[in-house]
């Protein structure tokens, strides 16, 4: 067996299922393995790549800044951190951002932050936090509290007090669970680990009202569907209702990590000196990253093109409903997922690799893409071609 796997096998926990496959370099839409066989990226690391593999823009921030100045500890300033936080600021909530390291580390931050200001405004007793089954947080022990995956969390009981979860889409069970007890309502506008399942404009609305009507936070997770990954900057933009805290990361700092918690205005102060911090978080590296990533995404034309090229992909995929070799279609941009009439999701991806194309199954019955932002239509027709014939089967 290879070498690098053995020693992955040996020296790796193992926390992953990964694929037989060892990659060196990659570029645009492609990796490539030891062999210098290219691979066709429909997974984008799962929404880290969206600008695609090495984007020359991110690379030449990250090196000039590298060489530059690559640390110093959050007790000083430097001008990518600003510039960063500005753009993120001035095209979502107008607000305030905190930087750390992954998009589990920006919803512990959101849950920090409505836990303070839940308590400073309504006593202690308000500190529950509403989240939506099948959703997706990350691993750390608060937001695995928050992810309401009964697989995920069982191992690691107790889990953090005052979470509860209600079913998508469910206006009555989310108006039945609010109270003045909450501080926070804590959603992804597309479920995406939970298999990619956009909420409703009404549920939307609902949730703004009722967060409103308890003193609670609206909390968007846009770790995975934020940054032109849906067609627009942000998803939330698509129902034009705006959360009070906004997460970033994954692709944020083109494949470096980095995380961000946006909040508006009203609560941009609630996290003061010595409540919260990270020695990484907002690194002037990353944040140059960043920075080169969002004027990217805001030049001209580029959203319009995610746009158009969702369309393209999922024109084939809703073909193959009403051929019969998938049950349903569904996401937004180029976030989408098919379900498979039979559960053999992960049969299909093994077999895509060999084909030297990269999918990503969220279970056994549904296939998720996450083709890069930047994916051409040819790409689009390559990967439709396998899928058909490996359904057909
Ligand atoms: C919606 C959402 N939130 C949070 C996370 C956790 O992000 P990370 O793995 O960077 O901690 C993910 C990761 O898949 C995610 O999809």
């Amino acid at each position: 067996m290879n070498n690098i796997i053995q020693q992955y096998e040996k020296y790796i926990m193992p926390t992953y299922g990964r694929q037989p496959v060892v990659f060196v370099r990659g570029s645009g839409c492609y990796l490539y393995d030891e062999r210098g066989h290219a691979y066709l990226d429909f997974a984008s690391g799962l929404s880290v790549n969206n600008l695609g593999h090495c984007h020359p823009a991110v690379v030449k921030a990250v090196q000039e800044q590298v060489a530059a100045l690559s640390h110093t500890c959050n007790l000083y300033h430097t001008p990518p951190g600003a510039e960063l936080a500005k753009l993120i600021s001035e095209n979502s909530l107008n607000g305030k951002v905190f930087f750390s390291n992954s998009g589990a580390e920006a919803n512990e931050c959101a849950i920090k932050l409505a836990r303070k200001h839940g308590r400073e405004a309504g006593g202690a007793t308000k500190h529950r936090i509403i989240s939506l089954e099948n959703g997706f947080h990350g691993r750390t022990m608060a937001t695995l509290s928050a992810t309401a995956q009964q697989e995920k969390q069982e191992p690691f009981e107790p889990l953090l007090p005052g979470f509860q979860y209600v079913p998508r889409n469910d206006i009555v069970a989310l108006e039945a669970a609010m109270d003045d007890g909450v501080c926070a309502i804590m959603i992804e506008p597309v479920q995406g680990e939970g298999g990619v399942w956009p909420l409703d404009v009404e549920y939307l609305e609902a949730a703004r009202r009722l967060a409103g009507r308890h003193g609670a936070l609206l909390v968007y997770d846009e770790v995975q569907t934020g940054l032109g990954r849906t067609g627009k900057l942000f998803a939330y933009e698509h129902s034009g209702i705006e959360p009070d805290v906004l997460t970033l990361a994954k692709s944020l700092g083109g494949a470096l990590p980095i995380g961000a918690t946006v909040a508006s205005p009203e609560y941009a102060n609630v996290l003061t000196a010595g409540l919260h911090g990270s020695t990484f978080g907002g690194g002037p590296v990353p944040c140059a990253a960043g920075a080169a990533v969002m004027r990217e995404l805001m030049a001209p034309g580029f959203l319009e093109a995610v746009q158009a090229r969702g369309k393209r992909l999922r024109g084939q995929l809703e073909g193959f409903q009403e051929e019969g070799l998938v049950t349903d279609v569904r996401g937004l941009g180029l976030m989408l997922a098919v379900d498979l009439p039979q559960p053999r999701a992960e049969a299909v991806v093994r077999r895509s690799l060999e084909e030297k194309i990269l999918l990503n199954n969220t279970s056994e019955g549904t296939i998720r893409f996450l083709p890069p932002l930047i994916v051409e239509e040819e790409m689009i027709e390559r990967v439709a071609e396998f899928l058909q014939a490996a359904l057909r089967k």
